[in-house]
């Protein structure tokens, strides 16, 4: 390691606290909603830190008033007096939104990308020259404080501005970091996930109700079941394949039904929906 480069690891670039810091949401849709809330709710950023941005005068409105934010269609005006820029406008208007702020960054500014499918190296062009992006995957259950998102670093993100980007999407639940190149698997799998669980749990439900179970407790059943099962394999750190084992008993109820699950096959066309929803994003990520 170069001399210079073990003088950066002892000096790191001063990172202005978070409770110092200045934040912009632009494009504050469904998923920028729920990160302003979750920002307030777990006490982050305040009121007074944060300015969020929408593209009609109206919404920007209400969304002010129903945050206590202040909430503007000026992209440019929000990106300059911000610390943290936060993009989440659709994948198809973040080069233009970008190019609109690029006068207003500098090198100490985090640009964090929450749009599906946008590269960071199409964000660092539109940006201009040293700026940092970090992009984000986050998933929907998000909005309960129960998602999980995927970071991955552009070419110019510090460790500490990694570190911060992790604070702000632990607001929402658990963060993973990646490479880029696994961006596309992300959204195959924890992005559409949820879609995928909720048919598992709808039909889960659908056989109660088949077995008898009035339709509201096969529904509690199944949803609790599966966040449940969910909870021991986060929290036991066992393979889920041993969990399985705890609750296969021999010539017992179980086994009988995994054996109708492997016949019908729902271990492999699992694997063949996130196959097929990570080769979507890539198509979408490179059209
Ligand atoms: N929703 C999800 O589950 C999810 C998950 C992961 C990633 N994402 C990503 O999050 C991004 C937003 O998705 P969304 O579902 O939140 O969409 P959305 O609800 O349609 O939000 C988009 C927001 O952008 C605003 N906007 C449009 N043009 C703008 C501009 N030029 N300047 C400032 N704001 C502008 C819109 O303002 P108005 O309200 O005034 O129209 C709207 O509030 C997308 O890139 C998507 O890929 C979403």
């Amino acid at each position: 390691m170069s001399a210079a480069a073990v003088a950066d690891l002892e000096h790191p670039p001063a990172i202005t606290p978070a409770s110092e810091m200045r934040v912009a949401v632009l494009g504050t849709g469904k998923m920028g909603g729920i990160l302003l809330q979750a920002f307030l709710r777990s006490g982050l950023f305040t009121q007074s830190q944060i300015t969020a941005t929408v593209a009609h005068e109206a919404r920007a409105e209400s969304l002010s008033h129903q945050f206590g934010v202040t909430v503007t269609t000026d992209n440019l005006a929000a990106a300059a007096t911000a610390d943290v820029i936060l993009l989440g406008v659709k994948p198809q208007q973040m080069t233009d939104v970008v190019q609109k702020i690029a006068p207003s960054l500098t090198s100490k500014k985090l640009l964090i990308s929450f749009a599906a499918s946008v590269k960071t190296s199409a964000i660092e062009a539109a940006a201009g020259p040293g700026i940092a992006v970090v992009r984000a995957m986050p998933n929907t259950p998000a909005k309960l404080g129960a998602g999980v998102t995927a970071l991955c670093r552009g070419a110019h993100v510090s460790d500490g501005q990694l570190a911060l980007a992790q604070r702000i999407f632990d607001t929402v639940g658990r963060t993973v970091i990646v490479d880029e190149k696994h961006m596309d698997a992300v959204t195959g799998l924890s992005g559409s996930g949820p879609a995928f669980l909720y048919i598992i749990i709808e039909a889960l439900a659908e056989a109660g109700v088949n077995v008898g179970l009035p339709r509201d407790t096969a529904t509690l059943l199944a949803a609790q079941t599966t966040f449940g099962s969910a909870k021991m394999v986060l929290e036991t750190g066992s393979h889920p394949a041993l969990l399985k084992d705890e609750v296969t008993t021999p010539a017992g109820c179980t086994v009988d039904g995994i054996l109708e699950l492997e016949e019908g096959g729902l271990r492999v066309t699992l694997i063949k929906a996130v196959k097929r929803a990570t080769q979507r994003a890539r198509e979408l990520a490179n059209p």
